[in-house]
């Protein structure tokens, strides 16, 4: 984290910047947050009125000039009171390095270089939990979005608005000469959208906007999780976003380098609403009422039912008396075990994927499988008690018997491996 000097005179703005360049004019890059994605609440003393993210990916023919003419309009209109941020995730084309070699021009550059994260949305989130300003903006850094809207952006934040979005779909808006196929794209992702996620979707004109500004107060706190490109998404799903406005621009044609859009967006969009979907949904408020997380709950137990057909095709494999035709506890025995380990692989990777992500070392994986293993293990045993008891003393049908175990043992394998092998264990 940047060591943050004192204010001296907390008064006195001009003093602190003067300060503040002293001290970041040794062009130190920005130090990388991991863990989650969450906005803090409070920025630091030095708080700023706008800090706006540039991510780069391959930009190094671009980033000087979007430094340069957002400097210029910021240095008219809010001295000092801004901050341009560049999250640069390691480009073979050193945009990163670069734009750290403008920092001595430019006080309030700040560069980020991330090397072990990469995706545009998650590059913008980690520039706002570093940033300073009261207003968390994002403009692209190939100058497709016209820098000259954003006074206008910041006009409209400044007479209350949460949210303003620069739209193409507004009066002022639209798009350069993009092919058919671009547009169509365009418009039916969003056309999906309205459909998956109406009321989220339905309050802007332009859900795919990449240019925009919101309120840290609406977004503080709370965990953004975007896949892809479309963070501005997350933000009107999950943020507390009030009085939203929209400024309408023509997006522009690249000058230099490419776009790096490809079909993966297009799946990552087509996921990221589904997952909007579930975690945003009446079911989500009514497990949080409950206090069970049922999407999680529903996503262990269809990991749960692929192991019972994994179990029954190794049991096949090992006991039929047309394969291998081994004795049947001992084939038992290896089929749940192999099943144990598919359910663990599943739910490391998509049930708890956000707490695993949190925990990539092999160590640490390895300790959650051990884990799983007893406990799933113990729920083999309590779901073998649990068929007698129903079986022998309330209904004699095996099945239902089965059904119930089954059920009680499910249940029992979610709780405890939710509160013990997937526990973020927050280390300091
Ligand atoms: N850090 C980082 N990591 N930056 C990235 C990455 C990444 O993985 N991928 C792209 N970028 C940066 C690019 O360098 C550029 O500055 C910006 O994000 C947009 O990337 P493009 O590849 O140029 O996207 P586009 O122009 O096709 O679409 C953009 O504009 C649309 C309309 O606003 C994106 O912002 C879309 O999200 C947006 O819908
Ligand atoms: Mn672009």
């Amino acid at each position: 984290m940047r060591n943050d000097a004192k204010l001296l005179n907390p008064n006195d703005q001009n003093l602190n910047n003067i300060y503040m360049s002293m001290i970041d004019n040794t062009n130190s890059l920005l130090s990388v947050p991991t863990g989650s994605l969450a906005i803090p609440q409070d920025t630091c003393k030095t708080a700023l009125l706008l800090s706006l993210i540039i991510p780069t990916y391959q930009e190094s023919e671009n980033i000087q000039s979007i430094i340069k003419i957002l400097t210029q309009i910021f240095d008219d209109s809010i001295p000092g009171e801004y901050e341009l941020i560049v999250v640069d995730d390691d480009s073979p084309d050193d945009t990163w390095k670069l734009a750290q070699s403008l920092m001595p021009k430019y006080p309030q550059l700040q560069v980020m270089r991330r090397q072990s994260e990469r995706g545009l949305s998650s590059a913008v989130i980690r520039g706002w939990q570093m940033a300073r300003g009261d207003i968390l903006g994002v403009i692209d850094g190939d100058l497709q979005h016209p820098p000259h809207i954003i006074l206008r952006m910041l006009e409209a934040m400044k007479k209350n608005a949460d949210l303003v979005v620069a739209s193409r779909h507004v009066d002022g808006g639209g798009v350069s000469s993009w092919s058919f196929m671009r547009r169509f794209l365009s418009r039916g992702a969003q056309l999906l959208g309205l459909i998956i996620l109406p009321e989220i979707l339905g309050r802007v004109s332009d859900p795919m906007s990449g240019y925009f500004m919101v309120r840290r107060s609406c977004v503080a706190g709370t965990t953004l999780n975007p896949v892809g490109y479309k963070i501005l998404l997350e933000v009107v799903g999950r943020g507390n976003v009030g009085k939203i406005a929209e400024v309408g621009y023509v997006f522009c044609e690249r000058k230099q380098g490419a776009s790096k859009v490809t079909w993966k967006q297009y799946v990552d969009y087509i996921h990221h609403l589904l997952r909007l979907r579930l975690s945003t949904g009446r079911l989500e408020k009514f497990s949080q009422s409950m206090g069970f997380p049922i999407g999680r709950f529903l996503r262990f137990g269809v990991v749960g039912l692929s192991g019972v057909f994994v179990d029954m095709a190794v049991l096949y494999f090992l006991s039929d008396p047309t394969t291998l035709a081994l004795p049947l506890t001992r084939s038992k025995i290896i089929a749940g075990e192999v099943a144990i380990f598919n359910n663990f692989l599943w739910n490391d990777a998509w049930t708890f994927a956000d707490v695993s992500a949190q925990q990539r070392a092999w160590k640490q994986r390895f300790k959650r499988f051990v884990k799983f293993n007893l406990i799933c293990l113990a729920g083999l045993v309590l779901n073998v008690v649990v068929l007698n008891v129903v079986f022998n003393l309330i209904l004699a049908n095996r099945y239902i018997a089965n059904l119930i175990a089954i059920a009680v043992a499910t249940i029992w394998n979610f709780w405890v491996n939710l509160k013990l092998s997937w526990r973020v264990t927050q280390v300091k």
